[in-house]
């Protein structure tokens, strides 16, 4: 069959499944969390909660197969170069050993290449947190702070956040906006005779980074003069950029142009991560990120957990037209985990056209967006439960709290995190209809005419989809799981919907369009030949300027 007429069946489906409710598919079949569910050690994915059955799952699978997602599954481990459009392999899995062994690109065995930065970037790392790295003045280093934006800046920012009871070695900052306020704001306390500044940048291009480098390098200097550089260390592809900033090559780590930035957390990017939690314990997320790796290769698809939580993302998106997904992890050490997501979900997967040009008939990646429960529940999950837009919601939650070996009261609070992403995931599925409602509040004494103009407000209408992921707890090896199982997730759909996840061109004209702006917003001059509403917006700025 073809893949257009896998479409067409998922579209009978979901025009069945429209005549009923979760509520019906549950009393119908008891064993829906037997069958729509899957695991991957301890880590489980629930989609029990989904408009979903296991008739849908199967045409979902066949559609992933006839998409070629195995045969691409291949192509990606063995080093084909998957991003067309950039003639480049994608790589990330052989940054932790994933990826087939012996893979070459252009005649270079990756894993040599892999394993030797991956032990000096460690070693500099162990070397830091021990001293045997000091600053100018022979001190042990304080503080690091990480200057880069987007792949460069959300990876070792979510990571250190998900792993802070790991956090043993010094403080870590991270800049990555160019608004002034973020460098000025995090230099300010700092003492840069015990700072170590590690300049973060793929390409040593990214305007954001290299005016805050240039910011950071004035503060070293003010205070170190020409002692500045061994304050420095970078993160990069471009090599001779580095050094163009003379950037000693003994503190330079360099990676490949077959990673990409949202991909490049498991690289020396990961160095300010490994700062913080050292060697062991960042082999320890490698070693999570290699088992899901081993899991996506060589499961059946059908218990294939990036693969299910790929079809299930698209049979909300094409098949019953969700826009967006929330992105809800009861877990506060994951507060930056939906914005780490949306850079590698929405940068790699919002394109509206195939690896070879032509335009997409359907819907592609969705808006992802999110923050931690319990907080989320007391801020805009109204609108989930009872607006007028269906928004699924991917939950996650750990079994354990992460840091109950130091604090009394850990498991009382984890019991009620626990409680609460239950209770909301019922609550969406279940809802309250009216007649439960009403005959509550005629059992707690509400008169008739009290009922009436509450009755509507109070009732929930649930059948709102949900899928959870639960951990045992979130460690370092989790984390890595944690972070692969959506690369693949993101993965695979990109391979139904025929697009080249690995690019990102949507960034670029905006660059450009900025760097022709600069000088008239420097100079204060208005162009003459510049569109009506940049030149009103342009002239209120001058008038308002200092
Ligand atoms: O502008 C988008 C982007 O290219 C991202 O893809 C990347 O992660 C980020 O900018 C930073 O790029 P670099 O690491 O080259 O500074």
């Amino acid at each position: 069959m073809s893949v257009e007429s896998h479409w067409a069946t998922l579209r009978q489906h979901a025009e069945r499944l429209s005549q009923t409710t979760l509520r019906d598919l549950f009393a119908q079949n008891p064993k829906r969390f037997d069958e729509l569910s899957a695991n991957q050690d301890d880590l489980l994915f629930d989609y029990s909660r989904e408009k979903i059955d296991q008739a849908v799952i199967a045409d979902l699978l066949n559609l992933a197969q006839a998409a070629g997602v195995e045969q691409w599954r291949e192509k990606l481990a063995s080093g084909e170069k998957i991003n067309n459009t950039e003639s480049r392999a994608v790589l990330h899995m052989a940054l932790r050993d994933g990826a087939s062994a012996n893979v070459q690109v252009d005649g270079e065995v990756v894993a040599d290449k892999v394993h030797e930065v991956r032990e000096r970037f460690l070693q500099f790392a162990e070397s830091v947190r021990t001293g045997t790295y000091a600053s100018a003045d022979g001190q042990k280093f304080t503080d690091v702070v990480n200057l880069g934006i987007g792949g460069s800046d959300l990876g070792p920012v979510m990571a250190t956040l998900a792993l802070h009871p790991w956090h043993d070695g010094p403080r870590l900052h991270f800049v990555s906006n160019v608004d002034g306020a973020h460098i000025i704001d995090t230099l300010k306390p700092l003492n840069p005779a015990s700072t170590l500044v590690i300049v973060a940048s793929k390409t040593f291009t990214t305007a954001e980074t290299m005016q805050n480098f240039g910011t950071a390098l004035a503060w070293l200097k003010q205070s170190l003069g020409d002692q500045a550089g061994k304050h420095l260390a970078a993160v990069s592809t471009n090599l001779a950029a580095t050094r163009s900033y003379q950037i000693d090559d003994s503190r330079v780590f360099g990676f490949w142009d077959w990673v990409g930035g949202r991909y490049s957390i498991w690289s020396a990017i990961g160095l300010p991560l490994a700062i913080a939690i050292g060697k062991v314990q960042f082999e320890a997320f490698l070693a999570g990120a290699k088992a899901m790796d081993e899991h996506f290769r060589s499961a059946p698809l059908a218990q294939n957990l990036p693969v299910l939580f790929a079809l299930v993302g698209i049979w909300r998106r094409n098949l019953l037209n969700y826009p967006t997904v929330a992105l809800i992890p009861y877990d506060q050490h994951l507060a930056r985990f939906p914005a780490y997501v949306q850079q590698l979900d929405m940068e790699s997967n919002g394109k509206s056209v195939t690896r070879t040009g032509q335009s997409i008939a359907q819907q592609t990646g969705p808006v992802i967006w999110g923050e931690p429960g319990t907080n989320a529940q007391h801020s805009f999950f109204q609108l989930i439960h009872q607006g007028s837009d269906v928004i699924p919601v991917d939950f996650m939650v750990a079994a354990n709290p992460s840091s109950s070996a130091d604090f009394a009261d850990a498991q009382a609070h984890q019991d009620s995190l626990l409680t609460n992403v239950l209770a909301q995931a019922q609550a969406l599925a279940f809802g309250r209809d009216e007649a439960t409602v009403r005959a509550d509040m005629q059992a707690a004494g509400l008169t008739p005419e009290q009922i009436d103009p509450l009755a509507a407000p109070r009732t929930f209408q649930g059948n709102r989809p949900s899928s959870m992921l639960i951990y045992r707890q979130l460690t370092p090896e989790t984390l890595g799981r944690l972070v692969a199982l959506f690369e693949h997730k993101v993965f695979v759909q990109g391979i139904i919907w025929n697009i080249n996840s690995y690019d990102q061109w949507g960034v670029e004209l905006g660059k450009k369009l900025a760097n022709a702006l600069l000088s008239f917003v420097q100079k204060r001059v208005v162009p003459n030949d510049i569109d009506s509403a940049s030149a009103g917006a342009l002239n209120h700025i001058n008038q308002l300027r200092r």
